[in-house]
């Protein structure tokens, strides 16, 4: 029978053995997995790790500074944190397609990461150390769905496995790689990392770059982002935010519906809601979130988001939708 503890204990043990006396990186994207994965590893080796941040611009409201104070605090690891929204915006420039995109935003991810692991290996190297290992919180279902599992089809492209280089010179510590999110969520708390973190719905790698249907630009994004903290605000305060898996929310940038504000005829974008039920987001269910939680955000949606004049529900399981749009 699975223990948290013992999974603790029995993974403590192994990293400690695999890292020996050599210093170790992880990336964290600001998502439960990479939180927990770094947690664990802290636990194992301590100052021996070294955490990565790149804020690519396409967090949600708040999500750096979490990363930036509350997993700090709460774990005391060392970080270091690239702020590099321009360059993924140029980067996304004139880019449509769902998987240019989540090519695009892996690529720049990963030279971005490179130059600040850079500067980590040079402050380690000051010590006289080596850096050999790069930690991940890769789950069961990244692994299967990546085409990392027996007989599993590549469905998109999961910029946290399939994006790595094939020059990469690290080793990987994988200690999630065998946990659905339910399990890493109990190690967390284990491991005594706050429930803003643990108890946070998954968000995906590219981020807000794969919400947007249609190019990523500053201004569609500071859109959604204001969509965004609306509903995840009013699904928190409703009580309802355990029963749901994660709540993407969906700009059409590209297309625009007639309205009337007022006494004024509006010409603006629709916001989906797309609300799911899940275990292990290899197969979903849209949520049966109740009409009046639905009516306030969406009231409140279009009252307070100028450019947005039309909220749609979602109610697509999954097959044969995927939960993100992209
Ligand atoms: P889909 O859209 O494939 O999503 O049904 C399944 C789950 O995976 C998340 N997701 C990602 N997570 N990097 C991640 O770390 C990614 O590139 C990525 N793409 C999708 C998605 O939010 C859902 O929970």
């Amino acid at each position: 029978d699975w223990t948290t503890g013992d999974f603790i204990e029995e993974q403590v043990q192994l990293i400690r053995e695999q890292v020996g006396d050599s210093h170790v990186i992880c990336g964290l994207s600001g998502g439960v997995d990479s939180a927990v994965a770094a947690a664990l590893v802290q636990r194992a080796i301590g100052d021996q790790l070294t955490c990565v941040f790149v804020d690519h611009g396409l967090m949600r409201e708040g999500e750096g500074e979490q990363v930036e104070k509350d997993f700090v605090a709460s774990t005391g690891v060392n970080l270091v944190v690239a702020h590099e929204e321009e360059r993924f915006l140029n980067a996304l420039a004139g880019i449509t397609d769902p998987e240019t995109k989540r090519k695009t935003i892996g690529r720049e991810f990963i030279r971005v990461f490179e130059a600040a692991e850079k500067q980590v290996l040079e402050s380690v190297a000051k010590e006289g150390a080596r850096v050999e290992f790069l930690v991940q919180g890769t789950l069961y279902p990244d692994v299967v769905e990546s085409g990392g599992g027996e007989g599993a089809a590549n469905i998109k492209s999961h910029h946290n496995v399939g994006g790595l280089p094939d020059d990469m010179e690290f080793k990987l510590i994988e200690p999630l790689r065998a946990l659905f999110k339910d399990e890493v969520r109990a190690v967390g708390r284990a491991l005594g990392l706050p429930e803003a973190i643990v108890g946070r719905h998954p968000f995906p790698g590219p981020g807000l770059g794969i919400r947007i249907i249609g190019e990523v630009t500053k201004e569609r994004l500071d859109i959604l982002r204001k969509a965004d903290a609306i509903a995840r605000y009013e699904l928190e305060q409703s009580g309802h935010s355990g029963e749901v898996w994660q709540l993407p929310v969906v700009l059409l940038a590209d297309v625009r519906s007639v309205g009337v504000q007022g006494d004024f005829r509006t010409y603006g974008h629709p916001i989906v809601l797309r609300p799911v039920s899940s275990e292990d987001a290899m197969t979903a269910d849209w949520s049966r979130l109740p009409y009046e939680l639905l009516a306030k955000i969406s009231n409140r949606i279009t009252n307070e988001v100028d450019e947005v004049n039309r909220v749609v529900l979602d109610v697509t399981s999954k097959p044969p939708g995927t939960i993100e749009w992209e």
